[in-house]
């Protein structure tokens, strides 16, 4: 299975911040669906950081073996087996989840995906629901750097929906509120959503 191992260095970048993040606002919760989890590197450093969640991770059938490759090499029990899950084609099928997680997907999904994606947590999380959405964002129209600018044309050009702004993920998302955009390295951020 090791050979299945997808590897992005990106994960391996942004893993540590975000996981400093994560201690603090996923501290109260217990059940932790993660969408578009593409490699698993992220789960597989998440979940035995942060033993008292559950964490289920999430992605189209293409990505489990990696997924389940990196799952393997854990010595610990609270990661569940990827399952598919992609927005706009399945339903939400996921019980006692109070949180979720998701790294890098607005700005893959088309603008309608984003949509239902945010609309799809707002009405799935119950009160006091948490979820952490972390990556490049616009703030009121505008690019929080010229790399983040180029991103984006090269994102559109590749026929993918490109970097949402912030206020529009707001409109999608009611009635979560986002409590905390936390700047983190690299032109991205991590948003904190709660219901
Ligand atoms: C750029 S990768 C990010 C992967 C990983 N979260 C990370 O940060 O490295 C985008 C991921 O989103 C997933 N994805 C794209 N469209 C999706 C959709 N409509 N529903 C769920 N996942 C989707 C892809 O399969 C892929 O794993």
């Amino acid at each position: 299975m090791v050979n299945n191992k997808d590897f992005s260095q990106a994960c391996e970048n942004n893993k540590t911040p975000i996981l400093a993040q994560l201690r603090t606002h996923f501290a109260d919760q217990n059940k932790i669906v993660e969408i578009g989890s593409g490699t698993g590197q992220h789960a597989a450093y998440f979940a035995p950081a942060l033993p008292h969640l559950t964490w289920q991770p999430t992605d189209i059938p293409g990505n489990h073996d990696s997924i389940n490759a990196w799952l393997e090499e854990l010595e610990c029990s609270n990661v569940l087996p990827p399952v598919e899950f992609f927005i706009g084609r399945d339903s939400w099928s996921f019980s006692d989840i109070d949180g979720v997680f998701s790294a890098n997907t607005t700005h893959i999904m088309q603008p309608h995906e984003a949509q239902m994606m945010m609309e799809t947590i707002a009405h799935n999380l119950p009160d006091n629901g948490v979820f952490c959405q972390y990556g490049p964002f616009k703030f009121d129209g505008k690019f929080t750097s010229a790399s983040n600018d180029q991103f984006d044309q090269s994102l559109r050009e590749r026929g993918y929906g490109g970097i949402r702004d912030i206020v529009e993920l707001q409109t999608w998302a009611k009635p979560l509120s986002l409590v905390e955009t936390i700047q983190l390295p690299a032109n991205n951020h991590l948003l904190v959503w709660r219901k």
